[in-house]
């Protein structure tokens, strides 16, 4: 466990979609301030191969601590999932990843022991959230759902699209042996944009386990601070600093990245790292 009276937490995504963690972060642990790396130029990960994930991984992490980040949250489960190993092994400091996390939410939330997990191509091929959970004595069903995040990155959170393919990646998830599955984990950034939609969608006996939010509990725990429960007043975020760090344009970043964070985005650096 780490104690850092005001530490400086690097967070990694892939793009926008960690904004979500950040957010949970910054509802939880308003006192510390905020570096965040989002790889826009080489999104999507979660179509990508492990080696490929790791490498960019690798060097955005390493950037992160460069610029002084004491602890780092990959919040990109798709990273977490294919290349946590890779960068814990070359991280300097303490790194927390999102699909320890959300397994030890869903165990926790389910009475059945049956999850579902939702989350990229590449995440579900891994079966990181499988083995995570498998230890906790949960049966799993893991479902690649694709086309919810250019869906979200559009715009369209509560458009009858996507509410559609929703519908049937849901209606695919839960059947046959997982019909009576009782947790659905979001085991992508950009699903928690999507929450109420997936509520409406999901059978009602079904708890939603959002890992941006079991992350900030777990990184709260890391630092042997007392999470902040429920939201946190606007007042109390403005304590934070926030730096962004991004490798596309700066510009769409902030755009982009509202939406995920929930209020405006400032301070965005462009970072060109070599290959
Ligand atoms: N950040 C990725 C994840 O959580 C989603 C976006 C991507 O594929 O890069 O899996």
């Amino acid at each position: 466990m780490t104690s850092i009276r005001r530490p400086t937490i690097g967070v990694f995504d892939s793009g926008v979609g960690g904004l979500t963690v950040l957010r949970a972060l910054l509802d939880r642990i308003p006192n510390a301030d905020y570096l965040y790396f989002g790889d826009t130029a080489r999104l999507p990960y979660g179509s990508k191969s492990a080696a490929t994930v790791a490498h960019y991984a690798v060097g955005a992490v390493n950037y992160l601590q460069d610029h002084g980040a004491e602890l780092l949250v990959i919040a990109c489960n798709t990273a977490t999932a294919l290349a946590f190993d890779e960068i814990k092994v070359g991280s300097r400091v303490e790194v927390v990843g999102v699909v320890e996390p959300g397994a030890d939410a869903a165990a926790h939330a389910s009475t059945n022991r049956r999850v579902i997990v939702i989350g990229t191509e590449a995440t579900v091929a891994s079966h990181a959230y499988r083995r995570a959970l498998e230890a906790r004595g949960i049966t799993v069903r893991e479902k690649a759902c694709p086309l919810l995040v250019p869906l979200v990155e559009e715009g369209w959170t509560e458009h009858p699209v996507t509410e559609q393919v929703a519908r049937i990646y849901l209606s695919e998830a839960f059947a046959e042996d997982a019909r009576d599955a009782d947790v659905l984990v979001l085991g992508c950034t950009h699903y928690p944009l999507l929450k109420p939609l997936l509520r409406r969608v999901a059978p009602d006996h079904v708890t939603i386990v959002d890992s941006a939010e079991s992350t900030a509990h777990a990184v709260a725990g890391h630092l042997a601070i007392d999470p902040i429960h429920g939201p946190a007043e606007p007042e109390r975020r403005s304590d934070s600093r926030l730096r962004f760090f991004a490798t596309d344009s700066a510009e769409k970043f902030k755009k982009m990245g509202a939406r995920f964070l929930g209020h405006p985005v400032e301070d965005v650096v462009h970072v060109d790292l070599k290959e």
